[in-house]
């Protein structure tokens, strides 16, 4: 607590007190809910050992120095402050009662190991045998508007509240990259273009924008359901232009050679087989600009903290990742300096690593 309360000391109380918040509530769901299933659910499930105390203090210090970071670039004005408090309301309240009545179905799916069970009605030919997957036991993978629907908070849970933040650690990067980059003078200067790659619901879209609301916004991603709730989610956003967005696979991205000044990736490459995560960086690497920038936001791998092993080996049966295990070995400063990109920087926040590299 600072000595003396200022209306900034009193705004960063609140905002450690609504992450806080956030934390209390994905560890209250997660406890209820294992509870619940195994007073009701017909077949038990075999629970992962607890992390231990050591685990939960470094565990807790990672989270610490993750909201130190995000409020002093709220601080240096990488975004604003206000916007810390930002959340996705309306679906929480409306589709929190349906995380509850889904809880049974992905229990006995991940307890019987079917990882590729889909509705009646949904129609999965033509996508890559990878991506027709229920990842995280989702009910219906990828494909449908109520997986759409409950993807942000079922991920705000599953990270206590820290998935935002953690996408927020590209923005930094981003932001001094381009403002580094030379302005366009010519007669009809164009605003600058970022694509984002697997856009998912629209999260790191909306933070690039309110860090930098004067960029052009693209997105691509595989999922129509998901590209419909990003471009809902979006429509408001004030910029030059609306977001422009795209279902597509992300191997074959639908732009023109050296189009943006920058690319970026949050939480893809972890969900990719080892082939399709060069192919990405590849299409990353044709697609922007030279002297642009392509930032990635994933997990964090072996080699970062190896503390975190344990918890690296659950995540994939815990949650039904198939290429988790392979990418937290996988070398992607290799991948990236293989597809061209140079000055391939990386850096680590709680579970998230980033790579940071210029073409
Ligand atoms: C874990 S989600 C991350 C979404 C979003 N970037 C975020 O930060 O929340 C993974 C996303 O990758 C998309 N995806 C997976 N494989 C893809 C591919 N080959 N091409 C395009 N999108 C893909 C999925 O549809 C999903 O929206």
């Amino acid at each position: 607590m600072p000595d003396t309360l200022t209306p900034d000391s009193l705004n960063k109380i609140a905002y450690e007190t609504f992450q806080q918040g956030k934390q209390a509530f994905g560890f209250a769901h997660k406890t209820l809910s294992t509870q619940f299933l195994n007073t009701f659910a017909e077949t038990k499930r075999e629970e992962p050992n607890p992390p231990d105390p050591k685990m939960l203090q470094l565990l807790q210090s990672r989270i610490k120095d993750l909201l130190k970071a995000d409020w002093e670039d709220a601080e240096k004005n990488v975004y604003p402050k206000q916007a810390l408090f930002a959340n996705r309301w309306d679906d929480f309240f409306r589709y929190y009662p349906e995380l509850w009545l889904d809880l049974p179905k992905i229990w006995e799916r991940a307890t019987n190991k079917r990882h590729q069970e889909f509705s009646d009605d949904i129609d999965t030919t033509g996508y890559p045998a990878y991506y027709v997957q229920n990842f995280h036991h989702q009910t219906d993978g990828y494909f449908s508007k109520i997986s759409a629907d409950m993807y942000d908070l079922q991920v705000e849970v599953l990270f206590n509240g820290t998935a935002a933040p953690m996408r927020r650690r590209i923005l930094t990067p981003l932001k001094q990259h381009l403002m580094s980059m030379p302005v366009d003078t010519g007669s009809s200067p164009q605003p600058r273009k970022i694509l984002d790659i697997a856009c998912g619901t629209g999260n790191s879209l909306e933070w690039i924008n309110r860090a930098m609301p004067e960029v052009s916004l693209y997105g691509v991603d595989l999922s129509p359901a998901y590209v419909r709730k990003a471009n809902e989610n979006l429509a408001d956003i004030k910029g030059t232009l609306p977001a422009q967005l795209v279902q597509a696979n992300a191997e074959a991205l639908p732009f023109v050679d050296e189009f943006f000044e920058a690319t970026t990736s949050t939480f893809l490459f972890h969900e990719l087989p080892a082939d399709a995560r060069q192919n990405v960086i590849n299409e990353a690497f044709r697609v922007t600009k030279p002297g642009g920038i392509f930032v990635i936001c994933d997990s964090v791998q072996k080699m970062d903290t190896p503390e975190f092993e344990p918890l690296m080996e659950n995540f994939p049966a815990m949650f039904h990742e198939p290429y988790y295990r392979h990418y937290i070995g996988d070398d992607l400063v290799a991948r990236l300096e293989t597809a061209g990109f140079k000055n391939v920087k990386t850096f680590n926040y709680f579970m998230s690593k980033y790579w940071v590299a210029v073409k």
